[in-house]
């Protein structure tokens, strides 16, 4: 058994790192734009994400240049899109994953009628796609909240945010309905308790006593409600349409066979899975209900939360994959690094330049785990590494690295389809170099093409072919058989 024959091949990019123009044509602030420059981040540092101040956005928004904010400028996809979607197009793309900036709709998230000029824009990036039959796989909310309903209402934690959101994807679905079959609602869902602010707008010296734990819980919670308002909505307005969920998939391995490592392991991916079950089942699980109760955390639902959660459940499972971690009960065990997930250092896989463990075996392991838990199709919707790249004199970008891992991980992709895993697509993140997302370096390098730009921002922004691009032009042109 190979890859289906209609298997949507691409990449995929989201609108906060990759189209920059933050402040045209009537687009609001959002978290991303606020985002600063940190270089040195290290594992610990990552759950620096959660020290997000209310005076650190302040002095943000204060400086209204793109020096220390990196994702105001992006790689200027926002003009540049014709000529990236063109180079999609000639590696073959069946399919490109991006996401729809929700402050160039609603600039604060709140206006009763939505920005036209943003309309056009993602009118005009559609229109792009369908020229060169790519199909759009469109995530709703990717990082990437409007500003004003983080420090109006904390983000996520209050419920009147669910009506905003609803009514931003009605207009999508509206507006885009006739060009998009396939969505996606929150990226990375699970992320609020890793990164509270990027992910869901939440600032923890505004949640009562500083109390970071019951807000992360509060938001999800009402994502999950949003999510399937928006499945509802999505069915009902356009029809044939896919809507998805997305999880970051934390597969995590006990570093022995001490029933204490495996038990540690056993939660870690009980508590990543968590986010699934309950879009895809359309309940908590039992489990889970007790873990919150035990620690004393009382989430607010209204009476038909759970009639919501059960009609609205997700038609397809989207994840995205870097790495897999490993979970010890000795504390003294070295810390992996990477900059999403902790865990210790596992000693049998290589690592990237910044510390994520390359684990290929690992994306089988979690395909055949997540087919085997849901039965329904499974989208691959992340996966790459980020490494610097150099020029050679003649302008050829030589990148055996990224070749290798996507190799690698394609290779083991095929034997989870040969056991009968039903994979319907898959889009590498991310196709063009782009700002990363957790320390908005630009020389974090994803993509088949290179993007001339340094992290201070200089540079041509001139694009060029990278030796992967050469090489997964022709993986898709074989559909996977050569690799
Ligand atoms: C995923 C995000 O978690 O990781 C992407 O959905 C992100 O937006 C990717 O870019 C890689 O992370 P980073 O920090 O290297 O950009």
């Amino acid at each position: 058994m190979s890859f289906r024959k209609d298997f949507l091949w691409g990449g995929a990019i989201s609108a906060n790192q990759v189209e920059g123009a933050f402040d045209v044509c009537g687009k609001g602030m959002s978290v991303a734009d606020v985002a600063s420059y940190k270089p040195n981040l290290n594992v610990e540092d990552y759950a620096g994400h959660n020290k997000v101040t209310s005076k650190m956005i302040e002095d943000a928004i204060a400086d209204k240049t793109t020096k220390f904010y990196p994702k105001r400028r992006g790689i200027d996809f926002y003009h540049y899109y014709k000529d990236d979607i063109k180079l999609f197009a000639e590696m073959g793309f069946k399919a490109l994953r991006i996401s729809i900036a929700w402050t160039r709709i609603f600039p604060t998230g709140e206006e009763s009628e939505p920005n036209k000029l943003g309309v056009d824009y993602y009118l005009s990036l559609f229109k792009e796609l369908k020229k060169y039959n790519i199909e759009p796989i469109v995530t709703l909310s990717h990082y990437e909240m409007p500003l004003h309903l983080s420090l109006k209402y904390n983000g996520w934690v209050e419920r009147k945010v669910i009506d905003c959101f609803v009514n931003f994807a009605k207009v999508c679905f509206e507006s885009f309905g006739d060009y998009a079959k396939y969505w996606l609602t929150f990226n990375e869902i699970d992320s609020v308790g890793r990164h509270p602010f990027i992910t869901a707008g939440i600032i923890k010296d505004r949640c009562p006593e500083g109390n970071l734990d019951e807000a992360v819980y509060q938001a999800l919670h009402h994502q999950y409600v949003a999510a399937a308002l928006a499945t509802k909505e999505c069915r009902r307005i356009i029809k044939d349409s896919k809507m998805g969920c997305m999880l970051t998939k934390l597969t995590t391995y006990p570093n022995t066979c001490n029933p204490e490592d495996v038990l540690l392991s056993l939660n870690s991916n009980l508590n990543n899975h968590v986010h699934a079950d309950v879009q895809i089942f359309g309940e908590y699980p039992g489990l889970y209900k007790t873990l919150l109760k035990n620690n004393g955390i009382i989430i607010k639902m209204e009476e038909n939360d759970e009639e919501i959660l059960k009609e609205n459940t997700a038609d397809y499972l989207s994840f995205s994959y870097y790495m897999s971690r490993t979970e010890s009960a000795d504390t003294t065990k070295e810390k992996a690094s990477g900059n999403t997930i902790m865990g210790v250092k596992n000693p049998y896989l290589p690592s990237t330049e910044w510390g994520w463990q390359i684990d290929p075996v690992g994306l089988r392991i979690s395909l055949i785990e997540l087919y085997d838990r849901y039965r329904i199709p499974l989208m691959i919707v992340e996966n790459g590494m980020g490494a610097k790249d150099v020029i050679e004199a003649d302008g050829t970008i030589h990148d055996p690295y990224r070749i290798q891992y996507f190799k690698d991980h394609i290779r083991e992709m095929k034997k989870a389809v040969e056991m009968g895993v039903d994979l319907i697509g898959y889009t590498s993140w991310a196709p063009i170099d782009c700002i990363s997302v957790s320390t908005s370096q630009m020389s974090k390098r994803y993509g088949f093409i290179y993007v001339d730009q340094d992290d201070e921002g200089n540079g041509t922004l001139k694009r060029l072919k990278k030796d992967s691009f050469f090489w997964y032009k022709n993986v898709i042109k074989t559909n996977g058989e050569i690799l």
